[in-house]
């Protein structure tokens, strides 16, 4: 098996992104170029990301930063296999953006094109980072989603516990809102969280002990509305109830993890398996903590991509689109966008490649 070079493209969200990653699975692979630009000052002034802004700045964005992914490289288009790119999930007219634009550039330079489920390019990260071998288990969490899947090979998920209601970085980002944080949420509630006293306010747990490996969070989220709303809250105990509601979702996310990893164990899984975490709540350091000291008492190997890599980037996409190619698992151009693609069944529509 030969190896891989692609060109990556990531705009599901608030950012524009570009990279080159060049290798084989299963990795490590090699970052040749990262390039990702925020739109946060774009969309701070809403508190929340805005669809039609974000796609805007998308197209304002997207061929400089390609631009500058190739030069960084030091990649001409003959130098690349393959471009990839989000096809799904994400705000519909950012992905559009992205994909049109790499079906543009893979029709001009008469490349393949690999159309990316950007849940799944989180997912195999740690393949490019770590060369981490199948199977795994995987715990995703990130602003749109919370998901536990056993990771079993390139294509094949199986989803053990998601989310009833908010995602994890959802509740963080709504909580850092009721108490006056800036936009970002998550990053700035842990750092605030850090001169707080966890066990300040007696905050509900949600979901622990429950069967199954699901997440709640909306409940959590409530409960600290009404403590914020109530007269006698005084904001100078605000440090308290980021240290407590951070607690909280430590104690559920720890506890759904541990049954996803006897689930995981139960379907077979080697002595010694990995539990990965992706997406970018996965950027918290007590989270990180709190995940490192549960597998190494349950006899889990721990691997998270460094920050930068658990956020969003085109270098996982780039990743995803190494190892489709390198499967020969292409897609013809009229693959469209979608808003909505489930991991644990990703249905891609392939085409084998003539060489
Ligand atoms: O993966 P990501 O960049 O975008 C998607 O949602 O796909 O994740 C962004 C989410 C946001 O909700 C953000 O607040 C959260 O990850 N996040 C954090 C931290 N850093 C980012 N949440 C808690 N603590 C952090 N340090
Ligand atoms: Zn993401």
């Amino acid at each position: 098996m030969r190896d891989f070079t692609v060109l990556g493209l990531e705009t599901s969200c608030d950012e524009t992104a570009a990279a080159v990653v060049h290798g084989r699975a299963p990795g490590p692979g090699t970052i040749l170029s990262n390039i990702v630009f925020s739109q946060l000052e774009e969309h701070a002034a809403f508190g929340g990301v805005v669809p039609e802004i974000a796609a805007r700045a998308h197209v304002e964005a997207l061929d400089s930063i390609i631009e500058a992914a190739l030069t960084d490289a030091a990649v001409s288009p003959t130098g690349i296999d393959a471009v990839a790119a989000t096809a799904g999930p994400g705000l519909i007219g950012g992905v559009m953006v992205g994909l049109t634009t790499a079906k543009a550039l893979a029709l001009a330079w008469e490349k393949p094109l690999v159309a990316i489920n950007h849940l799944e390019a989180h997912a195999l990260t740690v393949r490019l980072t770590g060369g981490v071998g199948f199977p795994y288990l995987l715990l995703l969490i990130s602003g749109g989603h919370c998901q536990l899947l056993g990771v079993h090979e390139l294509g094949q998920y199986e989803l053990y516990g998601t989310t009833v209601d908010d995602a994890v970085g959802e509740a963080f980002d709504k909580v850092a809102k009721l108490l006056d944080l800036p936009y970002p949420g998550g990053p700035n509630l842990e750092l605030l969280a850090r001169k707080g006293n966890p066990k300040a306010f007696g905050l509900p747990r949600p979901m622990l002990g429950r069967e199954g490996a699901n997440f709640s969070f909306s409940g959590l989220k409530t409960a600290v509305r009404q403590i914020v709303r109530a007269p006698d809250f005084c904001m100078s105990s605000k440090a308290d109830l980021a240290a407590s509601f951070q607690a909280s979702v430590i104690a559920s996310v720890t506890d759904r993890v541990a049954v996803a990893m006897d689930m995981f164990r139960a379907n077979g899984a080697p002595g010694d398996p990995a539990l990965v975490v992706a997406g970018g709540v996965a950027a918290n350091g007590a989270i990180r903590a709190a995940l490192s000291q549960l597998a190494n008492a349950k006899g889990f190997q721990i691997e998270i991509p460094p920050p930068q890599l658990c956020t969003d980037n085109a270098a996982m996409i780039a990743w995803a689109g190494v190892e489709y190619a390198q499967r020969r698992r292409f897609d013809d151009l009229g693959i469209g966008p979608r808003a909505r693609w489930p991991l644990a069944n990703t249905q891609r529509r392939s085409l084998e490649s003539a060489d």
